[in-house]
């Protein structure tokens, strides 16, 4: 299969096994940037299944930027308890009130923009662009750098690997549904390309995997020795 079909059939295996999370737009709708950004921050060190209860709580109790740039700074944090890492949920706070008060509630489309903002570093603004603004941002996270390394065979350890991997990254990434992209190889990462026991058997991209050819996926991507 040549190179460029892989964005494609990762594409098409996420249109069949998307997970049903409570943040993503429906098939042909687009995202909400607010609940976009809400979740992302939510997941930036915590899990998806941990994640869910409290977006929803948060999005019924604040629906809009402006009503959570308005709420009294102790009740996010009170909503946030169990989620922890509280400094995100301080800057959470002041994002929306800079959001709602400076740029009409608008979150800014592009990630330089949005990496200006408090508590969104470079995951989150490449994340909120490429979800809730279809930019063809690249996306990297634990799973992504681990999908990278066994799929290209990297055998550099992580962290001096990362700008390898991101480059691998940058070049499947591809200009049509960055966004169902970049989630479709979370979504790998975490269900399929699994830290332990990976099941190849299942993955859109088995036959183009260098790891595997190889027999060395599971023992990637390598990590300096402490
Ligand atoms: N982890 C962080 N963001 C995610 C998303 N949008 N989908 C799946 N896993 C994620």
């Amino acid at each position: 299969p040549s190179p460029t079909s892989l964005p494609l059939r990762l594409l098409d295996w996420y249109d069949r096994n998307a997970r049903l999370l409570p943040w993503r737009a429906r098939p042909g709708e687009m995202a909400d940037p607010y609940r976009v950004w809400l979740s992302e921050v939510m997941l930036q060190q915590t899990t998806v299944q941990a994640v869910a209860p409290y977006f929803l709580r948060f999005l019924e109790r604040w629906p809009s930027v402006h009503a959570l740039a308005q709420a009294p700074v102790e009740d996010v944090m009170h909503a946030w308890a169990g989620l922890g890492y509280y400094a995100r949920a301080r800057n959470l706070h002041k994002c929306a009130q800079v959001v709602s008060e400076w740029r009409e509630g608008h979150f800014p489309d592009d990630e330089d923009a949005l990496r200006k903002l408090p508590g969104i570093g470079d995951y989150t603004a490449a994340a909120i662009a490429a979800i809730a603004f279809g930019r063809r941002a690249v996306v990297m996270d634990g799973n992504v750098e681990r999908v990278m390394a066994r799929l290209f065979a990297v055998r550099e350890p992580l962290p001096a690997a990362k700008p390898t991997l991101k480059g691998h990254a940058a070049s499947l990434t591809p200009e049509t549904r960055p966004g169902d992209y970049a989630q479709a190889v979370m979504d790998l990462g975490a269900t399929i390309c699994t830290p332990r026991n990976p099941a190849c058997g299942l993955c859109p991209w088995m036959d183009a995997c260098e790891g595997r050819k190889l027999g060395i996926e599971e023992s990637l991507p390598a990590k300096v020795e402490k």
